[in-house]
């Protein structure tokens, strides 16, 4: 896990901004792949803000993660052209067969799963990307090698 040490240098590089939580946040995200639980006590005395106030923004947004993410991140479409194409069904599936809840990784570490709104593949809903590499048309046995190759 990161270091007292490297957090606060993300603190301290930050402080001077106007409104210099969400940079700190993006900031420990970037380098560390993940918010740390410790760095909240130290962005929260730092800007004088108690730590609910540091979490609470951190769950408002859903960019942020609390673990480190598993070896793959898969995002899968929640917007409404893919929805409207199945998408909510596989993503259900998806989330079941791999015992995770949205943001969460799979126990052998292979997958995380995250919700996405709209990747613009609308004309190829239901839509999702892998590591970066963004697959169409997808059902569920398409889903099935996805997570395969991925060592779901
Ligand atoms: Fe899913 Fe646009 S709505 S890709």
């Amino acid at each position: 896990p990161p270091s007292a040490e490297e957090m606060r240098a993300i603190v301290e590089a930050h402080l001077g901004l106007e409104g210099p939580l969400l940079p700190i946040l993006h900031a420990m995200q970037d380098t560390f792949g993940y918010v740390p639980d410790d760095a909240v006590a130290l962005i929260a005395e730092a800007l004088n803000q108690t730590q609910a106030e540091i979490h609470g923004t951190i769950s408002f947004y859903h960019d942020f993660r609390r673990a480190p993410a598993g070896r793959h991140v898969l995002r899968i479409c929640r917007a409404e052209a893919c929805q409207s194409m199945g998408g909510a069904r596989l993503a259900a599936d998806t989330l079941d067969r791999l015992g995770v809840d949205w943001h969460g990784t799979t126990a052998n570490g292979a997958v995380t799963v995250e919700p996405v709104y709209c990747l613009g593949l609308c004309a190829c809903a239901p839509a999702a990307m892998i590591d970066g590499r963004v697959a169409g048309r997808l059902d569920s046995a398409a889903m099935g090698e996805l997570l395969q190759e991925a060592g779901a």
